[in-house]
């Protein structure tokens, strides 16, 4: 998505190390070269980090810049992270939408919540929009003055008792992915074997943000012989410029799905139709028929012209 966006990504933050979800960011950093950054509260230190921020932090963008506040009491090391002009707030696992990050492992306390709450996050004007962690119930924003009227835990007349005792009695299970989500985000989220989990293992595959399986045109030029180009578009569309890529094989989309059995399963699949829409369409059909390598031209035929790469007219398999 970055790249679709043309955007640079400056760092990838976590607001705390979370006990339920892996982070992203240290794929992030992989993939793009950002900086990883977490709060240097945590004993021991977060591995992989290379922004290490505490209270009173910014973390600048081009002309904008995130302030951080320390809102410790969900993790020693929980931030939120407020945009320069008050408008909105990152809240992590803080203040969540109608509720308030569980404080019963993890160094919590409810005590310390309260406060990072009421004085970091209250404080903030009432239309600052507040985006937490995350949200079970699919809910993404809220804002300052609705949890301060709404919040059941921490809203409305609630003071630091009633948080408290209410904090201390949720009953709450045990995070499912505890033992699996703690220590690696004690690595930013660094796989244990240390590895990039790539799209494909035979070629430069990218996946799009759509989903789909794309791969560059001047690629797959110099390794024709490495795979088996499918061409889905309609016959009489052979005759028509730009021509075609020398021995595709030619099943039109409308076919593909009753015609399965004549692709060769030896090579990765490179499918192709004049703008990649339907050879976009074509790799869904073929990955869930069990055709795993398989990957959809980019830009099509107009594309694979327009670079100037060899095509040939009709002749088919
Ligand atoms: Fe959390």
């Amino acid at each position: 998505m970055l790249g679709e966006l043309d955007l640079e990504l400056v760092a990838a933050v976590d607001t705390h190390c979370h006990a339920d979800h892996v982070t992203g960011a240290w794929l992030m950093h992989q993939a793009t070269g950002c900086r990883i950054g977490a709060s240097r509260r945590y004993q021991p230190p977060i591995q992989g980090v290379d922004l290490p921020l505490d209270h009173g932090d910014r973390i600048a963008f081009g002309g904008r810049h995130l302030e951080v506040r320390a809102t410790p009491g969900h993790t020693d090391g929980c931030m939120t992270l407020v945009l320069d002009d008050g408008s909105m707030a990152f809240t992590g696992d803080a203040l969540l939408i109608r509720g308030a990050g569980r404080c019963d492992f993890q160094q919590g306390s409810a005590h310390t919540l309260y406060r990072s709450i009421t004085r970091e996050i209250f404080t903030l004007p009432d239309a600052c929009l507040v985006f937490p962690g995350h949200d079970y119930s699919g809910r993404t924003v809220s804002s300052v003055a609705e949890e301060k009227t709404y919040n059941p835990r921490i809203g409305g007349a609630a003071d630091e008792r009633d948080f408290v005792e209410f904090m201390q009695n949720l009953n709450l299970p045990h995070p499912r992915q505890i033992d699996v989500a703690l220590p690696a985000n004690l690595r930013s989220g660094q796989p244990a074997d240390g590895k990039v989990p790539r799209a494909a293992d035979w070629g430069p595959v990218r996946q799009t943000y759509a989903g789909l399986l794309e791969i560059e045109p001047e690629w797959v030029a110099e390794h024709l012989r490495q795979v088996h180009v499918l061409d889905v578009r309609q016959p009489q569309e052979m005759q028509e410029s730009p021509g075609s890529i020398a021995d595709a094989q030619l099943i039109p989309l409308s076919e593909l799905a009753s015609r399965l059995s004549e692709i060769p399963r030896g090579k990765p699949v490179v499918v192709v139709c004049d703008a990649g829409i339907r050879s976009g369409q074509a790799t869904v059909i073929l990955r869930s028929a069990g055709l795993q390598r398989c990957a959809n031209l980019r830009g099509g035929m107009l594309l694979w012209s327009q670079l100037g790469l060899p095509t040939q007219r009709s002749s088919f398999k």
